[in-house]
C-alpha cells in the first residue's frame, strides 16, 4: 500500500521529522540523492512497512498516495526550484508541495504561483525547534492554501508539539505567510540571542559570576518569569566541560557569529515597511562586528575603556532579570509589530494571538511570555503594538528602571550592550508623545524645500529660511 507521507532532504532534520511522521501513525516515504542518508533513514526507520526511502525520484513519487503530501526540507535557495523541478513531471494534479526550510518569502509567492499554473498546491511552511524539535515536535508555520491545507493538517497536528495538548500548527494565511512568519521569528530568536549574550558579559565581567554562578543564575531565571528555550539553554551552556582541555567548552569558542540570513531579511524587510525593528537590526549588526575579529584587535590595542565598574552580584542579578525580561517583551513586540503590518501590506491576514499560541512550545523562541502575548492579542484583536495592552503595561513599567540601571551602568564601564540599549531607547521614542524630529523636518524643508506640517495648523508649508 502506499505512503501517507513523502519527504525530500534526508538530512538531520529531514530524517527526524520523517522518523516523527511515522511514531506518530502515519506511514512515510523518504528520497535523497545520498544513498548513505537513504540506508540511514531505512535503518533508524526500522520497520519498512511504516518508513522507506529511496535514492529514485521517480520511485519515491510512485511510492506516495494521492493527493501527494511532499515535503521539503532542504537548503533555501536554487536547490528547492531544482527539487521542484525534477517533481514536477512525476506529479498529479492537486498534488502538495511543502517548503520546509527558511526559503526568502518571495521565492515562495514565485513558487506558489508556478505550481499553481501547474495544478499543484504548494506551502511554505516554517518548521522551528531544530533537529531536536523536528524528531519530538516542531512548531510549524504554514502559509498556502487554505483548501489544500486540510490535507496536510492531520500529519502536521499530529507531528507538532503540543502546549497544553494544542498542536503547535495552525494555519497561517496565504501565500508566503508561512515563511514570513518564520522569518520574524527568525528575527526575534537573533534579538534574545543578543541579549542573552550581553546580560552573560554584564553578569560575568561586572559582577564576577563564575560559569556555575551563571549557569545557577539562568537555570533559576528559567524557572520564573523568563522561562524559555533559550535561557534554559544558556544554562546548560555553562555547565558544559571542554572534551579537548580543561574547563568549560563556553570559553574556548570563538567569538564570531555566524548566520544564514534570516535576521538580516527580517530587518531589511522591516525597512521596506516603514516598521522600527532596532533590538532585531542591532542582533544582525553584532554578528557582522563580531566578524570583524582581526580589526577588533586591533582597535583593542588603539583605545582602552573604562575600568569595568564592580556590582555585587546578588544586585547585578536582579537588575539583569529585570532588564532582560523587559528586553524580551520589547523584542517580541517589534517582530509583531512587523508581522502586523506585513499583514496588511502583504494580504496574509494574519491572526497574531493565533502566531503566539503556535510559538508557545516546539520552536526556539518559545517562552511563557508568549502565552501572555498570545492573550493579550485575544483580548484585543488589531492591536499593533504589545506595549499598547494594558496587561503589559505593569510588566514594563515595574522592569524599565532596571534597563535604565543597566544601561547607564555598561555605558560607564565599556561593556557593550547595544541589544539592551536599543530596546530602551525603542521604548524611550515610542512612549514620547513627542520627538525631536520637528528639527529634521526643518532641516529637510531649509535646505531642500522638502516642506514641513505644523503643530497648530492645517496644510503643507514651505518657509524661505534665513530670508
Ligand atoms: C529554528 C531556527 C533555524 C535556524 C537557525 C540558524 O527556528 O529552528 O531558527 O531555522 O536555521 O536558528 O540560524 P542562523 O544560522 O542564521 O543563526
Amino acid at each position: 500500500s502506499k505512503y501517507d507521507f513523502g519527504l525530500v532532504g534526508l538530512g538531520v532534520m529531514g530524517r527526524n521529522f520523517i522518523l516523527n511522521v511515522a511514531d506518530n501513525g502515519f506511514t512515510a516515504y523518504g528520497h535523497d540523492l545520498d544513498e548513505e542518508k537513504v540506508n540511514a533513514l531505512k535503518e533508524e526507520g526500522g520497520d519498512l512497512q511504516k518508513v522507506d526511502a529511496s535514492t529514485e525520484v521517480n520511485t519515491f513519487v510512485q511510492a506516495l498516495s494521492t493527493p501527494r503530501k511532499i515535503m521539503l526540507l532542504v537548503p533555501a535557495g536554487k536547490i528547492v526550484d531544482a527539487v521542484i523541478e525534477g517533481l514536477l513531471p512525476l506529479l498529479d494534479k492537486d498534488d502538495i508541495i511543502i517548503d520546509g526550510g527558511n526559503s526568502f518569502f518571495t521565492d515562495t509567492d514565485r513558487r506558489e504561483s508556478y505550481l499553481q499554473s501547474k495544478g499543484i498546491h504548494f506551502f511554505g511552511a516554517g518548521v522551528s525547534g531544530g533537529a531536536k524539535g523536528a524528531r519530538r515536535g516542531p512548531s510549524i508555520m504554514p502559509g498556502g492554501s487554505r483548501e489544500a491545507y486540510k490535507e496536510v493538517k492531520p500529519v502536521f497536528e499530529a507531528v507538532a508539539a503540543k502546549f497544553k495538548g494544542e498542536p503547535c500548527v495552525a494555519y497561517l494565511g496565504p501565500k508566503s505567510a508561512g515563511n514570513y512568519v518564520k522569518m520574524v521569528h527568525n528575527g526575534i530568536e537573533y534579538g534574545l540571542m543578543q541579549l542573552t549574550s550581553e546580560v552573560y558579559d554584564f553578569l560575568h565581567r561586572a559582577a564576577g559570576l563564575s560559569n556555575d554562578d551563571l549557569h545557577d543564575t539562568f537555570a533559576q531565571w528559567n524557572a520564573g518569569r523568563l522561562q524559555s528555550f533559550l535561557v534554559e539553554i544558556t544554562a546548560e551552556i555553562f555547565k558544559q566541560q571542554d572534551d579537548q582541555g580543561e574547563g568549560r567548552l563556553v570559553d574556548k569558542i570563538l567569538d564570531k557569529a555566524k548566520q544564514k540570513g534570516t535576521g538580516k531579511w527580517t530587518s531589511q524587510n522591516a525597512m521596506d515597511l516603514g516598521i522600527p525593528v532596532p533590538s532585531i537590526d542591532i542582533a544582525v549588526s553584532m554578528r557582522e562586528l563580531s566578524a570583524l575579529k582581526e580589526e577588533r584587535l586591533k582597535a583593542d590595542e588603539i583605545y582602552s575603556r573604562p575600568d569595568i565598574r564592580k556590582m555585587d552580584q546578588e544586585t547585578a542579578v536582579k537588575i539583569a532579570e529585570e532588564a532582560l525580561y523587559f528586553a524580551f517583551i520589547i523584542t517580541y513586540a517589534q517582530g509583531l509589530h512587523q508581522l502586523s503590518e506585513a499583514s496588511d501590506e502583504y494580504g496574509y491576514e494574519l491572526e497574531l494571538e493565533t502566531i503566539a499560541k503556535i510559538w508557545r512550545a516546539g520552536c526556539i523562541i518559545r517562552a511563557a511570555l508568549l502565552d501572555d502575548i498570545s492573550r493579550a492579542y485575544d483580548a484585543e484583536k488589531g492591536l499593533t503594538n504589545l506595549l499598547l495592552a494594558p496587561a503589559f503595561v505593569d510588566k514594563v513599567k515595574s522592569t524599565v528602571e532596571s534597563a535604565r540601571a543597566l544601561v547607564s551602568f555598561a555605558a560607564g564601564s565599556g561593556i557593550p550592550m547595544p541589544g539592551l540599549s536599543n530596546s530602551l531607547t525603542y521604548f524611550d521614542a515610542y512612549t514620547s508623545g513627542r520627538l525631536p524630529l520637528n528639527l529634521i523636518q526643518a532641516q529637510r524643508d531649509h535646505f531642500g524645500s522638502h516642506t514641513y506640517e505644523r503643530i497648530d495648523m492645517e496644510g503643507i508649508f514651505h518657509t524661505e529660511w534665513g530670508a
